[in-house]
């Protein structure tokens, strides 16, 4: 099993459709990424670096190409399918947080827990302890809304973390911090890595991307260094 690539995209092409226009967003993309790597996904906006995280995480699907996730084909999953691997599997950090910003930040952690019917005593638990573990146990109570950016960031991670995924995939996920913030979440990232967790991370900060093991440059939807 050991030796099965995590992510494994053959020619993955995705195109999108805006009235009468198409775009294509990925072009030919071939990748393979093991268990346990540590990734940095380079490339100018505009270039698909976030349509191929959405691919990766389960949240799209490829227009057509291959798509095997631990060896499982995942590419034409229908939603609910995606839904439940995404939920097993992957945790995923935006450069917007994406939280419910009037819940609090344990109802937040704890939400993915509910998809995979954990009881609300355990999910409280296991969020708290979560939180705890990212700094923030002494904020259980407060909401999103009252917290600073790189408080926001962790929250997220944490929910990121607490189904315990093998694949962890962030976005620019400092894109919204300042440096000092942003240098803390890349710590955390670097743990996760050293634990054994197979982290990517999309990024325009070359600084960040240079502490990585592997940088993967991508311009007008095609790979063109990393693969
Ligand atoms: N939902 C969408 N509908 C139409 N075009 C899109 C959509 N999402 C992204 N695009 C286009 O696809 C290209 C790649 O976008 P994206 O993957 O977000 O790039 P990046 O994350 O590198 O900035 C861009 O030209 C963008 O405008
Ligand atoms: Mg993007």
């Amino acid at each position: 099993m050991n030796n099965v690539p995590l992510i494994q995209l053959t020619s993955i092409y995705k195109t999108y459709h805006t009235g009468k226009i198409s775009f294509e967003a990925l072009k030919d993309i071939n990748l393979e990424i093991q268990q346990g790597e540590y990734v940095a996904i380079l490339g100018p906006s505009g270039s698909g670096k976030s349509t191929l995280m959405q691919i990766i995480g389960c949240l799209s699907t490829p227009t057509s190409g291959s798509y095997r996730l631990l060896g499982k084909e995942v590419s034409q999953l229908s939603s609910n399918e995606l839904a439940r691997v995404r939920n097993r599997q992957i945790g995923f950090v935006f450069q917007s947080f994406n939280l419910l910003g009037q819940t609090n930040i344990v109802d937040n952690v704890a939400l993915p827990l509910v998809y995979q019917r954990v009881g609300s005593v355990e999910r409280t638990r296991r969020a708290k302890e979560m939180l705890t573990k990212l700094g923030l146990g002494e904020h259980l109570k407060h909401q999103p809304n009252e917290l600073s950016g790189g408080q926001k960031q962790r929250v997220a991670i944490a929910r990121a973390l607490v189904t315990n995924p093998d694949l962890i995939l962030a976005d620019e996920p400092t894109g919204n911090l300042d440096s000092q913030s942003g240098q803390e979440v890349v710590a955390l990232f670097e743990q996760l890595s050293s634990q054994g967790k197979t982290v990517i991370v999309v990024t325009h900060d070359l600084e960040i991307a240079d502490r990585m093991k592997r940088i993967i440059h991508i311009r007008d939807g095609k790979i063109v260094n990393g693969a």
